[in-house]
């Protein structure tokens, strides 16, 4: 499946994330730091072939995402799982 996540350079987002991977999954990952988002490449680096990072911030319309990334997503997606979150257990 095609699954999309909110929250993956967090500490639930990225396990989820490897989870999900392991099973053969294909997946779009909502980051808002690229640094972040290199940080846990290098930690999925084996999948990296299954992994589209998307530049986006949760509280910007749309994600913060282009209308074209939008519209390049519509109907791609077959699940969404949001770990986002402002809380920290850390
Ligand atoms: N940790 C647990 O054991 C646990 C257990 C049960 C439930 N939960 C729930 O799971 C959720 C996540 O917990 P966590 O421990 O994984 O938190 P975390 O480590 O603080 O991760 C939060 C994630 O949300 C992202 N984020 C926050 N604000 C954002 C925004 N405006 N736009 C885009 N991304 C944003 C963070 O991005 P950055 O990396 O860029 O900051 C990070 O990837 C929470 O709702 C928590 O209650 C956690």
């Amino acid at each position: 499946m095609r699954v999309l996540i909110t929250g993956s350079t967090g500490f639930l987002g990225e396990k989820l994330a490897r989870k999900l991977l392991e099973e053969g999954h294909e997946l779009y990952l909502i980051v808002r730091s690229q640094a972040k988002a290199d940080i846990l490449l290098d930690q999925l680096y084996s999948y990296k072939n299954r992994i589209t990072f998307l530049s986006g911030h949760l509280s910007d319309k749309n994600l913060g995402m282009s209308d074209e990334t939008i519209q390049s997503l519509t109907n791609q997606i077959d699940a969404i799982y949001h770990t986002a979150a402002l809380f920290k257990l850390r």
